[in-house]
């Protein structure tokens, strides 16, 4: 019991932590929670730090997520990975670190995908690249993204998979509710490709 909490304390504690934000902090001296959309994740470390921090952001957000998924090899536990995931997206949406604040939980669900099941994380990573070169939103990528994986976990038969799938699609949307504004009324950002900017 007291090893099942310590992992989901760990899973949260991972999650909480916050690359883009401290990769600013440290190397560049900016906080990019004042520039860009003020997000603190891989996309506003692109915009507001430049290409190299934002590779880097990307990769360390899914990595803690994949981190987390693993955990109960770690720990030898037989919870399903995607349970412990869930800690994870809760510290990283309400990160301990910046005062219960956090970033939009994207690529830190995919990582839990990617350690729990890497077709399944292929298959959801193709569609988010297809709407983004449909788009040029990362928003919009990644709310479409998750919601076919929510429909796509159906056909795996497999009931934690889905209910976490659907969890994290909702913790993705909640946190893209200014995204969601912004779409609809035209003034999204967009990333310098894809059709929705060479047309
Ligand atoms: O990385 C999250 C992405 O979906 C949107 O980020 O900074 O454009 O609000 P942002």
């Amino acid at each position: 019991m007291f090893s099942t909490i310590l992992m989901f304390v760990f899973s949260y504690l991972l999650g909480s932590l916050m690359p883009g934000f401290w990769i600013g902090k440290f190397f560049y001296h900016k906080d990019i929670r004042d520039e860009g959309s003020g997000n603190v994740g891989t996309t506003n470390s692109f915009r507001v730090l430049g290409t190299a921090a934002g590779i880097v952001t990307l990769a360390l957000d899914l990595l803690k997520g994949t981190a987390a998924g693993l955990l109960p090899l770690l720990f030898n536990s037989n919870i399903n990975p995607m349970l412990v995931g869930v800690a994870a997206i809760i510290g990283h949406t309400f990160s301990i670190w910046l005062k219960f604040k956090g970033g939009k939980a994207v690529a830190t669900s995919a990582g839990i995908l990617l350690a729990y099941n890497p077709y399944f994380f292929i298959l959801a990573i193709s569609v988010f690249i297809l709407v983004l070169l449909l788009t040029s939103m990362v928003s919009m990528s990644a709310m479409i993204s998750f919601s076919f994986a929510v429909c796509a976990s159906l056909f795996y038969h497999d009931l934690v998979l889905t209910i976490v799938t659907i969890i994290l699609t909702i913790f993705v949307f909640y946190r893209h509710r200014s995204n969601i504004s912004r779409i609809k009324n035209g003034t999204e950002s967009t990333v310098p490709f894809g059709l929705y900017n060479s047309i």
